[in-house]
């Protein structure tokens, strides 16, 4: 049973691991950096986790990083699961249920995407606002189990709006310009035509990625907090001349990280002390 499967994982994490997070951060391609400033920190692979499945995205860690970052417990997820890699949508979101029954009440999202909005460039930060599923697919269908969650869901407030507040109030008190807006999830792995872009312009689309959505979708079933920021590593197909490549992506993400990851130490420091946390 799916429960069993995610338990038997809490469990080995539970007698491996000394650190219990509140807060869990999934860091997207290239931002691994960010799991560098915590302090004691505890690794998990993933492939030493019963019922993870296997991954080998490269810009891809596929560990847990346990540590302390302000003196708050949290983990960083460095490395995630896209569904591109012809995994079910419940494996990819596996994780996100196992944070859950491990106690953690926020998730921070993050990833690195292509920006549509004509208003942002290459090297932005984007607080997702919302987003648009546009996979066809969803991490929920199957039977449900309501020690998770609903069988139906209310999507109204997906991206928390208090963390979106403290994100905007953080950004703005250390200078980092964060722009905001819809995300928009494309299955890839190749990256949209021309005319996709286009089209998802017009139905309200200001960024597009291959990731976020089915970790955000599961995390709002099973009540939690989320916040999702986007590094907008390019600009969609036919925005900009030129073709895209993963390359070109890591090596945007890695820059962005660099901001993303002063924003947030400072951020996750915040939602900490909402949780009225013991340090
Ligand atoms: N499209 C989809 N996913 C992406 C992109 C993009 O342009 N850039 C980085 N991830």
């Amino acid at each position: 049973m799916f429960y069993d499967e995610v338990m038997n994982a809490v469990r080995l994490i539970r007698e491996r691991i000394v650190c219990r997070p509140k807060v869990a951060v999934i860091l997207g391609s290239g931002l691994g950096g960010v799991a560098d400033s915590l302090e004691e920190k505890e690794y998990l692979p993933y492939a030493e986790i019963p019922g993870f499945p296997p991954s080998a995205v490269s810009g891809h860690a596929a560990r847990f990083v346990f540590g302390r970052m302000n003196e708050k417990p949290v983990v960083v997820m460095q490395g995630r699961f896209h569904y591109y890699e012809g995994l079910s949508m419940r494996q990819i979101t596996f994780p996100i249920y196992v944070l859950r029954m491990l106690g953690v009440e926020s998730l921070v999202v993050t990833n690195a995407c292509g920006g549509i909005n004509p208003g942002f460039a290459p090297g932005d930060l984007m607080l997702i606002t919302d987003h648009i599923n546009f996979s066809g697919n969803n991490p929920l269908i199957g039977e449900n189990d309501e020690r998770f969650g609903p069988r139906f869901p209310d999507m109204t407030q997906v991206y928390h709006p208090a963390l979106q507040a403290v994100t905007r109030q953080t950004a703005k008190s250390l200078g980092i310009a964060l722009q905001e807006g819809v995300y928009a999830f494309f299955t890839g792995p190749c990256y949209e035509t021309a005319a996709e872009i286009r089209a998802i312009h017009t139905l309200g689309a200001d960024a597009v990625g291959m990731s976020t959505v089915p970790e955000a979708t599961v995390a709002n079933y099973l009540g939690m907090k989320v916040l999702g920021v986007s590094c907008i590593t390019n600009m969609g197909t036919g925005i900009a001349k030129g073709a895209h490549s993963h390359e070109e992506v890591l090596a945007a993400a890695e820059t962005s990280g660099k901001t993303l990851c002063r924003l947030l130490e400072k951020v996750l420091a915040e939602i900490s002390l909402e949780e009225g946390e013991e340090a």
